[in-house]
C-alpha cells in the first residue's frame, strides 16, 4: 500500500449516554467508561500500522463527539461540516467547525436549513467518482442536491426505513475496487433497487440481521484491510474470498450509544483505492 488516510479520531474523555436520540441508547445502561477506553485505544493500535490517526479534544458538553464521523464530510480537501438534527447533538457543530478550519479545510457554503450529519450519512463510493447519501431519519434529502451542486459529482440518495440503522453507515459501506458491504432491510424497496442496479451483484455483498446488529457494516475499509467490531465465520469468510483482511475490534461500550468503528472515526483524505 503506497498512500495512506488520516483519520480522525477523539478520545472517550466525555462519552456517556445523557440523552436518547437512537433506538441503541438507554439512559439505564451508560457504557463503562474505562473498558470504553480500553477498546477505544486497541481500535486505534489496530488502526495505526495502516492509517494515520489525528486527534481532536472531545468538549465536555458533547458526549457523542467521539463518533467523529458525524464531524462532516471530506470530499476532495473540502469539508462540509454536519448540521445535526437533534439540539442534543449541535453543541458538537462550532467545536467541529473549529477544528476543520484550524487543521486548514476548505468549509463549504451550506444551506442552513438542510440538516446534514457528515459522513455518517454521505458515503464515497469506491468504484466510481459518485457519492451515497443516506436520510429519512437524519440528514434532509435536499443535501443530496446540495453536494452534487458543492462537489460537482453524482450522488445516489437512498432511504433509510429501519430507525436501528438511522446513518447510511451503520448499514452500508463502500469497500475498494467498487466492492459495497450493505444490509438490505435498512432500505426502502426502492432504494434496495437502486442499490442492485448500480452495484453489479459480485460487488454486493449482503449481511444477516445478526451481522447488521453486530454494526458490521459501520466498517472501515483501507486499501484491503477491513475493520470492524465483530464479524460472522461466513461473512468473514465471504469477505476474505474477495482478497480482504479482516480485522476485529471490539467496541461493544460504543454500540450502547449506537455506534461503532466507522463511526468513531472519519476519514480526512479521499479513500485509497
Ligand atoms: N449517539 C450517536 C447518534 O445517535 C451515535 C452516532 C454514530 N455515528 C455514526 N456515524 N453512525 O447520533
Amino acid at each position: 500500500m503506497t498512500a495512506r488516510n488520516r483519520l480522525l479520531m477523539c478520545a472517550p474523555e466525555f462519552f456517556t449516554v445523557r440523552y436518547e436520540i437512537n433506538p441503541w441508547m438507554n439512559v439505564q445502561r451508560k457504557p463503562d467508561a474505562v473498558a470504553a477506553n480500553d477498546q477505544w485505544q486497541q481500535l486505534v493500535a489496530s488502526l495505526a500500522p495502516v492509517a494515520d490517526i489525528v486527534l481532536c479534544e472531545q468538549a465536555p458538553d458533547a458526549p457523542d463527539m467521539v463518533f467523529t464521523a458525524n464531524a462532516g464530510f471530506v470530499f476532495e480537501s473540502r469539508v462540509v461540516v454536519s448540521r445535526f438534527r437533534h439540539p442534543e447533538r449541535q453543541t458538537e457543530e462550532p467545536h467541529f467547525a473549529r477544528w476543520f478550519t484550524d487543521a486548514g479545510f476548505t468549509l463549504v457554503d451550506w444551506p442552513e436549513e438542510v440538516r446534514f450529519e457528515g459522513a455518517g450519512d454521505c458515503l464515497v463510493d469506491r468504484g466510481e467518482r459518485r457519492l451515497w447519501l443516506g436520510h429519512g431519519l437524519r440528514s434532509d434529502p435536499r443535501a443530496g442536491a446540495a453536494l452534487q451542486a458543492a462537489f460537482d459529482v453524482p450522488v445516489h440518495v437512498l432511504t433509510l426505513v429501519d430507525p436501528r440503522y438511522y446513518h447510511l453507515d451503520t448499514c452500508f459501506c463502500p469497500l475498494a475496487d467498487g466492492y459495497a458491504l450493505y444490509y438490505p432491510g435498512a432500505f426502502s424497496a426502492e432504494s434496495q433497487m437502486l442499490i442492485r442496479a448500480q452495484i453489479r451483484a459480485e460487488k454486493r455483498i449482503e449481511v444477516s440481521d445478526e451481522d447488521a446488529r453486530h454494526f458490521a457494516c459501520n466498517a472501515v475499509g483501507l486499501g484491503e484491510h477491513v475493520f470492524m467490531n465483530r464479524a460472522s465465520k461466513p461473512l468473514r469468510r465471504t469477505l476474505e474470498s474477495h482478497g480482504f483482511v479482516v480485522h476485529e475490534s471490539p467496541v461493544g461500550e460504543f454500540l450502547r450509544a449506537g455506534g461503532a468503528v466507522k463511526c468513531l472515526s472519519l476519514n480526512l483524505d479521499d479513500p485509497i483505492a
